[in-house]
């Protein structure tokens, strides 16, 4: 239970406003204008009368670390507040978020159905881990709505699926998806961390939950992990609760630095949308550009869902180079702005080639088998001048 009152979900104000002030409580610790890190493993009790009063959900405090913290508490609110969702739970990374959440809803003998696409380690999760647990999980195409509807058995729970995805910024329809899920008894999860509430609130369109991970552009500056999920406030203190037994808790000092991620998040992000958008346009028309995606591209096959859904289309661009894999490392390695480090979301523009980084240990033939090409180079572009960028992606290229 919180122990710091709630702050008015004021929902009427727009993303700016809420980035800066949804979540928080005032007056704050110390009259500080800031929410304070409140470093602390454990919480007192005045007297067992209070305990007792806790117990019994009389009194709303925290009570120990695992089980929540007033810094970790904001965090979650201010989430909810951009998401639109009624709760939010925080945790130390994504993977934390997705695991925790499926372990919650999902019981023996039970089925998963992903989207191809889905984040790698999600699958992995499903396929690996849950798997030995009795839960089967089938993979079906993002973009086949009649196969999607065809792979759901009697025992199937849970949908899950990414939009945009990673690496080919492929689009899922949210509501198809929201009504597939409807119809069938399951709950819908999107992991939106590639969108950001900025651009897209899945729960709009009748998803039931939505997952970032934090690492990325929520907290934005590529220094904290972190993972969070929202919905209603049933399915989160469910959840709340399964996260108390397995722990993967967000550290106060992460939560704070969440907190002050999320303040920046709307002017980051509409920087780096028409970042993106720009790069995106230069790579189209480039010589030694084979492809270009991203759903910001009228030929993008997601384009026409993502503009309806959408109201930007993200920091992250992808694109094939005439040639083959080692002449990608060239261009890769002729950058000087962008880094090659994995992840994406932060002030820093990254770059990856897919095949060396995610799929290394895949041989080529398998990496071609699920669609990742030697040729395939991914940016995430960050908060540099944008002309600085694409001056630094032309000198590689030529
Ligand atoms: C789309 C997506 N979802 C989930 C995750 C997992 O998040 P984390 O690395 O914070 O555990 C990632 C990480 O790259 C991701 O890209």
């Amino acid at each position: 239970m919180s122990a710091t009152p709630k702050a008015t979900p004021d929902r009427q104000k727009a993303l700016a406003t809420r980035a800066i002030h949804g979540g928080e409580t005032r007056p704050r610790a110390g009259h500080a204008i800031t929410t304070p890190i409140f470093q602390t493993a454990t919480f007192v009790f005045r007297d067992t009368a209070e305990l007792v009063a806790h117990m019994n959900h009389e009194v709303s405090r925290e009570e120990y670390g695992r089980y929540g913290n007033p810094t970790q508490r904001i965090a979650e609110d201010k989430c909810a507040a951009l998401e639109g969702a009624e709760a939010g739970l925080a945790f130390s990374s994504g993977m934390a978020a997705i695991t925790t959440a499926l372990f919650t809803i999902l019981r023996q003998g039970q089925h998963v159905l992903l989207t191809d696409d889905c984040y790698r380690r999600t699958r992995q999760f499903c396929t690996s881990v849950l798997g030995r647990f009795g839960i089967e999980s089938s993979v079906v195409p993002i973009d086949d709505y009649a196969a999607i509807e065809a792979a759901i058995r009697p025992e199937t729970r849970v949908l899950i699926s990414e939009s945009p995805t990673n690496p080919y910024l492929r689009v899922v329809d949210l509501e198809r998806i929201a009504d597939i899920a409807r119809r069938h008894g399951l709950v819908s999860i999107i992991d939106s961390t590639f969108a950001t509430p900025i651009n897209q609130q899945p729960l709009k369109y009748g998803i039931d939950l939505v997952l970032h991970s934090a690492t990325k552009y929520l907290s934005g500056h590529n220094d904290v992990l972190g993972g969070v999920i929202l919905g209603s406030e049933d399915m989160i203190d469910s959840i709340r609760a399964c996260q108390g037994v397995l722990g993967g808790i967000l550290d106060a000092h992460a939560a704070y630095l969440l907190i002050r991620g999320l303040k920046t998040l709307p002017v980051r992000v509409e920087h780096q949308n028409r970042s993106a958008q720009r790069i995106a346009e230069m790579l189209a028309g480039h010589p030694r550009v084979a492809r270009v995606y991203y759903c910001g591209l009228p030929d993008h096959p997601g384009h026409a869902i993502a503009a309806r859904q959408m109201s930007g289309f993200g920091g992250v661009v992808s694109f094939e180079v005439s040639g083959d894999l080692a002449e990608t490392s060239r261009v890769v390695d002729g950058v000087r702005i962008f880094q090659i480090a994995p992840s994406l979301g932060g002030v820093e523009s990254l770059i990856e080639q897919p095949a060396l980084m995610s799929f290394f240990e895949l041989s080529s033939e398998e990496r071609l088998a699920i669609g990742i090409k030697d040729n395939l180079v991914r940016l995430s572009v960050g908060l540099e001048d944008t002309d600085d960028l694409i001056a630094d992606l032309r000198a590689a290229l030529d």
